[in-house]
């Protein structure tokens, strides 16, 4: 099978996570626990481990802000119903999202506003795949609480100005929310830098874990219930144990276990930080320049050819390693399932989880086919792939 649905989750994963999550549960797979016996210290150790690498590689301030979740979806929905649960009664915060989302950030916020407990404005982007970081800024109010985007599309791949839009949000004083799941472990996110107040992240894609493991972190401008500056800012999405102190009534005001109640999969993480390691040992520039140059030749190979309509930018420097297109004649999910049955090719047809970017191409509701090269692809697999769509278009 050539694997080209990256995009969805990363395939094959890091050389070591496979056995590094084999020898967990084997050996170590006790529930973590501060106060705990050995096995429990060691696994929490384990995890906080990975949480201060995970610190370093995006450049946040304090390692116990990073917070594990399932997956991407678990921390954006942690990022803005915790944003938006604080807000102070009788106020209805307003909050800024691009046309670029995935459900996981549109479908949360639109149920918010269908409910009336925030204002909606959702910023288009110009026909090559961008946010202009300035129609972000003219869509803030005084109401604006929360900016809640994408670093990267996942139907066009384009990469966005997050740092021209964490300057803004910081100087308006809104929190700003990026959604690192097709940048996480291929393009630098720096939470410093970018002025990033919350990032949401995966696993189980470019940091090349298992699937179940993802990430949020928790800005010092989102104060818990334990600090000083807390005034309502952000409230927990999950309640539950924490492993820790069990005396509280309501949540420990100490991050991260202030947001995460429950036990952690543990076994998913352990195999995450061989998947980091291998991350950390590989400059992230050499693994995006590798899967810029093979979605530039399936680009170069598609322009030339007219039945073939590439969404979004046609540089590849300025995208993830994504590419979607349409092919004339052929709804996309026939195209996939032609590829998977016919060439054992694995793509994505379909909205790819993104309606209002589909709709701003023009490609709502039937979608578009999606092939996203990983670390692991290569040259020849994207020949076989151009191969394949020629002998199907012909
Ligand atoms: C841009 C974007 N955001 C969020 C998600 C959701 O990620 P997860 O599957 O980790 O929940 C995806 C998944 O593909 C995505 O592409």
């Amino acid at each position: 099978m050539i694997y080209l649905d990256n995009a969805a989750t990363s395939f094959p994963k890091a050389p070591g996570v496979g056995e590094a999550t084999a020898a967990f549960i084997a050996n170590d797979a006790a529930n973590p626990g501060r106060a705990g016996h050995r096995m429990a210290v060691a696994a929490e150790q384990a995890l906080d481990a990975l949480r201060l690498k995970l610190t370093r590689l995006f450049n946040g301030a304090s390692h116990e802000r990073m917070v594990f979740t399932l997956n991407t979806t678990d921390a954006l929905n942690i990022a803005i119903k915790g944003v938006v649960g604080a807000q102070p009664a009788g106020v209805v915060p307003h909050v800024v999202t691009t046309v670029l989302e995935h459900n996981s950030v549109s479908r949360p916020l639109q149920a918010l506003a269908d409910q009336g407990a925030i204002t909606l404005t959702r910023v288009d982007c110009d026909d090559a795949g961008f946010v202009a970081p300035a129609d972000i800024g003219a869509a803030l109010t005084d109401a604006t609480v929360l900016v809640a985007m994408t670093h990267a599309s996942n139907v066009t791949g384009t990469i966005q100005d997050a740092a021209a839009v964490g300057t803004l949000c910081r100087d308006r004083d809104v929190l700003f929310l990026l959604d690192a799941a097709q940048t996480a472990g291929v393009v630098t996110v720096d939470i410093e830098a970018m002025k990033i107040d919350l990032l949401a992240f995966p696993g189980h894609k470019s940091l090349l874990g298992p699937t179940g493991t993802g990430a949020l972190y928790v800005g010092e401008r989102c104060p818990g219930p334990g600090d000083a500056a807390a005034a309502g800012r952000f409230a927990p999405f999950r309640e539950g144990g924490t492993g820790g102190d069990s005396s509280t009534p309501t949540q420990p005001a100490l991050f991260p276990y202030y947001l995460e109640g429950g036990t952690p999969n543990t076994v998913g993480l352990a195999g995450l930080a061989a998947g980091v390691d291998h991350v950390l040992a590989t400059p992230l520039a050499e693994v995006l320049a590798h899967e810029q140059a093979l979605c530039a030749r399936l680009i170069d190979a598609l322009s030339g050819d007219d039945r073939f309509r590439v969404l979004g930018t046609s540089d590849p420097a300025r995208r993830v390693g994504t590419v979607s297109f349409t092919v004339a004649g052929f709804d996309a999910p026939d195209v996939g399932s032609i590829l998977d049955d016919s060439f054992e090719i694995a793509v994505r047809p379909g909205l790819h989880c993104s309606p209002y970017a589909h709709q701003r191409f023009g490609t709502f509701p039937d979608g578009a086919v999606r092939v996203s090269p990983g670390a692991f692809s290569t040259a020849n697999e994207i020949d076989q792939l151009v191969d394949a769509l020629r002998a199907i278009v012909e």
